[in-house]
């Protein structure tokens, strides 16, 4: 990764055993949740101390995490726990939005506009700043690695897919663009997640 990524849980009801099974892209969570320790110190310990301290199956359907996005400086990207899954927020960087909003939405596999990517503000108003997502490859599963890639958006090593600044699929195996999760605005800097 050219930048630096930060790890932190803001608020977390949904953490469980599930994903501490021999699936593949857990343990590839694991490994990059471990490079992501590195970087942010205490708060990404924390993060995976409640990741093992979660509360059981049974809150898996309805809860949901806050995500303060004051916290995200430009170019950054704050990944969270939800559901037994990272979400991405990236903060992105005017050329990253200006590449995503440029790309002719016929060319791709899975079409969306950029727009389509976001969610209104408290103003109603689309942020491109923002983008929000579920990091885990549409293929089989893996944790896509940020800033990486032939688009500069992410990259998945394990078969080789890359995604755009938007996080849509522009070249290798995986079908879908990065799930955008269910998410709104609670105020001008918060999120609410589920
Ligand atoms: S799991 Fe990502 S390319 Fe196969």
């Amino acid at each position: 990764m050219k930048g630096q990524a930060v790890s932190e849980v803001i608020h977390d009801e949904n953490s469980n055993g599930e994903a501490h099974g021999e699936d593949p892209s857990r343990r590839d969570f694991i490994y990059i949740a471990t490079g992501a320790v590195a970087a942010a110190g205490a708060a990404g310990i924390g993060w995976m101390a409640i990741h093992q301290m979660g509360p059981a199956a049974d809150t898996l359907a309805v809860g949901s995490i806050e995500i303060d996005l004051s916290k995200v400086d430009e170019g950054q990207q704050l990944k969270v726990l939800w559901r037994g899954k990272p979400v991405f927020v990236r903060h992105r960087t005017p050329k990253e939005i200006a590449a995503a909003e440029a790309v002719d939405v016929a060319t791709l596999r899975d079409p969306q506009t950029d727009d389509e990517r976001l969610r209104p503000n408290m103003d109603n108003k689309l942020d491109p700043k923002y983008l929000v997502m579920v990091g885990v490859c549409t293929h089989f599963g893996c944790i896509p690695v940020g800033e990486a890639g032939e688009y500069d958006g992410w990259y998945c090593p394990c078969h080789a897919s890359h995604y755009d600044t938007s996080g849509r699929i522009r070249k290798g195996p995986a079908p879908k663009n990065l799930e955008v999760p269910e998410y709104a605005y609670l105020n001008p800097t918060r999120i609410k997640v589920g």
